[in-house]
């Protein structure tokens, strides 16, 4: 089988797809497939035209953020009718805005922080919820862009006339506490990991520096608490309609009992300090294993 990795693009995440891509790549090779490494660029005519020229038999998509994770490469692939890993058009870009996510997950009752979607202006002039609350994009991932909004915090003003990413903010309710995620492979949910940080969030530097933060894996966490993470990790997967793999993110306040859905991302990070590759070895499947049971679950 040839695969096509398609890593890079042109999102705020691009380094991260970098990494994602190098490690898969490798790991394809190991597991005996016959590998084409492709940068995605901002010229989309020459990636069609490479597709088109090698005939992969598969895409790996290891694009993450605008482009490659909200449903835009998935409807080129469609077109060219070249099946692809991970969720298609519908899922990705249902997953990818936030505002439209929690619209399904709520409809699904599944458990979310409370959250107002408020134009900058609005957030320059007032608090939109409560302090502490978060402010994040609509359509961003690896934390590019949230903020925490505390007590006594006077960056509002400057957090929203330099908002850039996009007409829409998304303000969320700050749940204290833990930080858990639960990747789901196809219908099965696999292990909770706790995501320790020094940061009041999981953000991007602890997410990507070495040693940014501690995993700890299965969490410490009531079994009742685990098991309601990695039902609700399915039961979000299975609502947007998720293909492959995907990871949710939780926050779980341990005062309160109270577990709250992040996000789901239909693109999760394969990089060499990412969960899903560390969730999938607790459960027995290597990276290897793991990148050649995504190729094998690729439709169009
Ligand atoms: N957005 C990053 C890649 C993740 O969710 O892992
Ligand atoms: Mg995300």
């Amino acid at each position: 089988t040839h695969v096509a990795v398609l890593q890079g693009g042109i999102s705020t995440e691009r380094e991260v797809s970098l990494s994602t891509g190098r490690g898969v790549v490798a790991a394809l090779r190991e597991a005996g497939f016959t590998v084409s490494p492709i940068e995605v660029t901002e010229d989309l005519a020459a990636l069609i035209a490479t597709l088109q020229q090698i005939r992969p038999d598969v895409v790996f998509n290891a694009l993450h953020g605008r482009f490659g994770e909200d449903g835009c490469v998935q409807g080129v692939l469609d077109w060219l009718g070249i099946p692809y890993t991970h969720s298609g058009v519908r899922a990705s870009s249902v997953a990818m805005d936030k505002v439209a996510a929690k619209a399904v997950f709520a409809a699904h009752g599944l458990p979310l922080a409370e959250h107002r979607l408020v134009t900058p202006e609005e957030l320059e002039a007032a608090d939109p919820l409560p302090r502490p609350y978060v402010v994040k994009p609509v359509n961003e991932g690896s934390s590019v862009g949230v903020e925490i909004v505390k007590d006594g915090d006077n960056r509002r003003g400057e957090i929203a006339r330099n908002w850039r990413f996009g007409q829409k903010v998304m303000a969320e309710e700050y749940i204290p506490g833990r930080e858990l995620t639960v990747a789901v492979m196809g219908d099965r949910p696999l292990v909770v990991t706790e995501i320790g940080t020094g940061h009041m969030f999981y953000d991007y530097d602890a997410k990507y520096a070495a040693g940014g933060s501690r995993h700890t894996l299965p969490a410490q966490v009531p079994d009742a608490v685990a098991e309601a993470a990695r039902q609700a990790a399915l039961r979000a997967h299975q609502a947007l309609g998720c293909r492959g793999v995907s990871r949710s993110d939780f926050r779980y306040d341990d005062s309160t009992g109270r577990i709250v859905l992040l996000e789901v991302n239909t693109q999760p990070g394969m990089t060499p300090t990412s969960l899903v590759p560390e969730q999938a070895a607790y459960c027995g499947i290597d990276f290897a294993a793991l990148c050649a049971w995504m190729v094998q679950e690729a439709r169009h």
